[in-house]
């Protein structure tokens, strides 16, 4: 049910090694959302999910998980909290049940044995949980390695791009499996990636990062309507720089791919741009709205803008 904040970030950078990383990100996760975090490669994802796990320290800002803070009440911070981040961390020559008895070691508390079983079929991994790591695929490791943070039954699971590397059949098991802990176990997730496709039809909401800094945020829904104001112009080619001088004086973001322009901007805009362009001598020969997929808008508002 929605309505609980299990997540708020508030006003959170991060500078290493005198590079400010992260600017000022600020959100929140509701209590049953999939929430992705989306960026491109070294946008500041994995520094994020780092800061949120207690891994390193915000530079400032806050984070809140369940009520608390996890700067001042760590320990009780992360008792609803799992992560898995950038690669899971299991012991390759120990079997699956192995690690997990090895998990709950750590963990220094008592779990009862139906629950370990549990989790391992909760990941469909029953049938090989005593094999070796070592002759685990890629997906059946990301799935242990879920079981493993299913042990300590958390509130919010954390997972930094989990279908990374893997085939498409791994990535349909893995995406499967997050729409059941969500569903079935009622567990809050929050899952980065940097390609949306992977994760577009499985977030209730995306919030979009780049170079550190929040570009965008809102359901898939919200995201596509605002993808919608993308259009695609084609000029003589020799008129090209010109026209993008001319959209660019009026404030327009204008990107240019190929012998095409790429113009962001209101439908309502349109006739003023090509009237303008007209003035100049430029003519515009096609113009197209460009299809309403969330991929386009991401990819156009993580490219560098010209
Ligand atoms: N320890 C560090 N010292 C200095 N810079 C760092 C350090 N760790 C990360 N960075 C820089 O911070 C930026 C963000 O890196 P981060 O790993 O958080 O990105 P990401 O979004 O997770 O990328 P990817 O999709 O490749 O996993 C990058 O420019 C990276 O080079
Ligand atoms: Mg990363």
């Amino acid at each position: 049910m929605l309505g609980e904040e299990v997540l708020i970030v508030k006003n959170l950078n991060k500078s290493l090694k005198g590079k400010q990383i992260i600017h000022d990100l600020s959100f929140t996760v509701q209590k049953g959302q999939i929430y992705g975090f989306l960026g491109p490669n070294g946008s500041g994802k994995t520094t994020t999910i780092r800061m949120m796990t207690g891994m390193i320290k915000p530079t400032s800002g806050s984070i809140k998980i369940m009520g608390c803070d996890i700067q001042e009440d760590f320990h009780k911070a992360m008792q609803n909290l799992s992560a898995i981040v950038e690669h899971p961390a299991l012991f390759d020559y120990m079997s699956g049940w192995q690690n997990l008895i090895q998990t709950i070691r750590m963990l220094d508390k008592k779990v009862n044995i139906d629950h370990i079983k549990e989790c391992i079929k909760t990941v469909e991994l029953t049938d090989r949980i005593h094999d070796k790591v070592k002759d685990y695929s890629l997906g059946m490791k990301q799935r242990l390695a879920i079981a493993q943070s299913l042990i300590s039954s958390p509130k919010l699971l954390i997972l930094d791009e989990p279908t990374n590397g893997m085939d498409p059949s791994g990535i349909k098991d893995i995406r499967s499996l997050i729409k059941k802990l969500s569903k079935e176990h009622k567990i809050t997730i929050f899952i980065s990636s940097h390609l949306l496709v992977e994760i577009e039809n499985l977030c209730d909401h995306v919030l979009i990062i780049n170079k550190g800094k929040q570009i965008a945020s809102g359901s898939v829904q919200e995201l596509v309507k605002e993808s919608s104001s993308e259009f695609t112009i084609i000029v003589d080619s020799v008129d090209i720089d010109e026209a993008i001088h001319v959209l660019q004086e009026q404030g327009i973001k204008v990107h240019k791919e190929n012998d095409k322009l790429l113009v962001q901007c209101l439908k309502e805009e349109i006739p003023h741009l090509v009237n303008l362009l007209y003035k100049k001598d430029i003519y515009v020969y096609i113009l197209n709205q460009k299809e309403n997929s969330l991929e386009d808008y991401f990819l156009s508002v993580t490219r560098e803008v010209i």
